[in-house]
């Protein structure tokens, strides 16, 4: 088995590891970052199009404040001050001084703000309506010719190494948990390596895609959430799921997200008759937080024939939804709906994971040396439902705030790192078909018994489905050779249940966790229309 040597090892390319590169590099820290995918692939990061909190120096107070309500008063004070207070300088020191992203800005070269949900003022930049990928693809053009960087694409991390699990020496086990590195799986040539490392960083993303409708990127199934809890680390807040209120919804179309931004710019939420349904809901009508607008969506729904909502966009001239929409519009188009002249079919999807790995302000896990970072990691930030645009944020903050502490405690301590077992690979090839059809089944429970609003019966049941699913995977897993697919499913059923599970323990309904009382009507009115994925 080859054996790799790091300071840091980064797991996931998406801009939370990529900055989090960016800092340590600088540091002098040597880093390896691995990715499941080509580099080029992206990461969720890449489909975040709304945008980025920029002017966090203009009213700091009220933004705090908009956090803590969209969270239900709810998310820990303390990261939203620091979010608060770091975040103007993170993005200027990676989006402005490092790479040159093209935000949007009007004729005197000044940067466009827009207005999301749960914002009080316009304080988001944006790149037309792809600002995730405009990030993503500057940052990944440095990440290839970052000095002190070592890329391992096509590499998928299967376990974290721990001194406690994976030490060939026995006396390792009474030390406490202290992650050493990783094993990980090159998908091109099938090998197992073991790449160990001084810290080791998760940054893989949400769980999005265990749920049947969601915006997530495919394989993004909760990795870094599921590898950490399988070592012993706290996982927290798993139970606040976000669903997005407006994702393209049609048939035999595949969904897209539809940006919040759209209602930034006056789009307005619609029921199939034309009625603005938000007016009656919150102040902020159709700009109000996600969770209130996916449940009134979910609510408007039932008991109607249809399947989605629509966002009308008739406020807007048909050239500045084109320019301003370009890749919404293209989309949207391919399936036969001209947005600059019709409204735009959306209804919920799973989005954004609150919850993930507990976290300090520095990025440490409650193992020694294992750290995560952006939407893996749950410092409290969001609490039990996320502001929109603090995501690519708070991978920026937390990144470099990681990095810093990582830097300081490298040059500080002794790490002891010693020879691990081997990795043994059974010969027997995995069954892709049983893979697929298990995947399935996760992704339906999830959605059915898991969704926007549960009942404690409907997570019993998704309980006793992926207790049983669990089992067989285990069995799988421990008798075949190695694949990509194999390894996300065990980490899928793993994060599914770690959903289940919180939400099964927290009996009080707040954000994206909402449990319906007995007479309410729970049905899933909005069924997928690509059930396949
Ligand atoms: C959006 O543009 O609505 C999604 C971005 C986010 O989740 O903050």
């Amino acid at each position: 088995m080859e054996t790799l040597y790091t300071d840091c090892l980064v797991i996931g390319a998406g801009l939370a590891g990529s900055a989090y590169a960016h800092h340590a590099t600088r540091q002098g820290l040597s880093v390896t970052m691995i990715c499941a995918d080509e580099l080029s692939m992206g990461a969720n990061s890449k489909w975040a199009q709304g945008g980025i909190i920029y002017d966090t120096a203009f009213n700091p107070e009220q933004l705090e404040k908009d956090i803590i309500v969209a969270s239900g008063h709810t998310a820990n004070p303390e990261a939203v001050a620091t979010l608060v207070r770091e975040g103007q300088s993170a993005v200027d020191e990676l989006l402005f001084d490092t790479v040159t992203v093209p935000f949007d800005r009007d004729e005197a070269g000044k940067l466009k703000y827009v207005r999301e949900g749960g914002h009080s003022d316009k304080r988001i930049i944006f790149s037309k309506d792809v600002t995730g990928r405009a990030i993503l693809n500057n940052m990944h053009d440095y990440v290839r010719e970052m000095p002190g960087l070592r890329l391992l694409e096509n590499h998928v991390a299967i376990d974290l190494l721990t001194l406690s699990h994976n030490s060939a020496d026995p006396l390792d086990k009474y030390r406490p948990i202290t992650c050493i590195g990783v094993y990980a799986l090159d998908a091109l040539s099938g090998d197992i390596k073991a790449i160990k490392a001084k810290k080791t960083i998760l940054a893989t993303g949400g769980l999005g895609q265990v749920y049947r409708n969601t915006t997530n990127q495919q394989g993004v199934v909760g990795h870094g959430v599921a590898m950490a809890q399988r070592v012993g680390a706290r996982v927290i807040d798993l139970e606040y799921v976000q669903f997005h209120p407006t994702v393209f919804l049609k048939k035999n179309c595949q969904l897209f997200l539809v940006s919040e931004a759209v209602r930034g710019e006056g789009g307005v939420l619609v029921n199939g008759d034309g009625h603005a349904f938000m007016d009656t809901q919150h102040p902020m009508k159709s700009l109000a937080p996600r969770d209130i607008v996916a449940r009134a969506i979910h609510r408007e729904l039932l008991g109607t024939e249809d399947n989605c909502v629509y966002i009308d966009l008739s406020s807007k001239s048909p050239g500045f939804i084109k320019d301003r929409f370009p890749s919404i519009y293209e989309r949207a188009l391919a399936c036969g709906v001209d947005i600059s002249r019709e409204p735009i079919p959306v209804a919920p999807a799973a989005h954004y994971t609150c919850g993930g790995v507990y976290t300090d302000l520095q990025g440490r896990s409650s193992v020694l040396n294992l750290n995560a970072i952006g939407e893996t990691a749950c410092t409290g930030l969001h609490g039990a439902n996320r502001l929109a645009s603090t995501s690519l944020l708070e991978c920026l903050v937390g990144a470099k705030m990681t990095a810093l502490a990582d830097a300081k405690d490298v040059a500080n301590e002794e790490f002891h790192l010693p020879e691990v077992h081997e990795w043994v690979s059974p010969e027997r090839q995995a069954d892709e078909v049983l893979i697929r059809q298990d995947m399935r089944l996760i992704k339906s429970t999830m959605w059915n018994y898991v969704g926007l609003i549960r009942s404690p019966r409907r997570l019993m049941r998704a309980r006793r489905i992926l207790s049983q699913l669990a089992e067989e995977i285990g069995g799988f897993y421990a008798g075949a050779r190695l694949t990509r697919s194999l390894v996300e499913l065990r980490n899928a059923v793993k994060s599914a249940m770690l959903v289940v599970h919180a939400a099964s323990l927290n009996p009080e309904s707040k954000g994206c966790h909402y449990l319906a009382s007995e007479d309410e009507e729970i049905e899933v009115p909005f069924e997928s229309v690509d059930d396949g994925k």
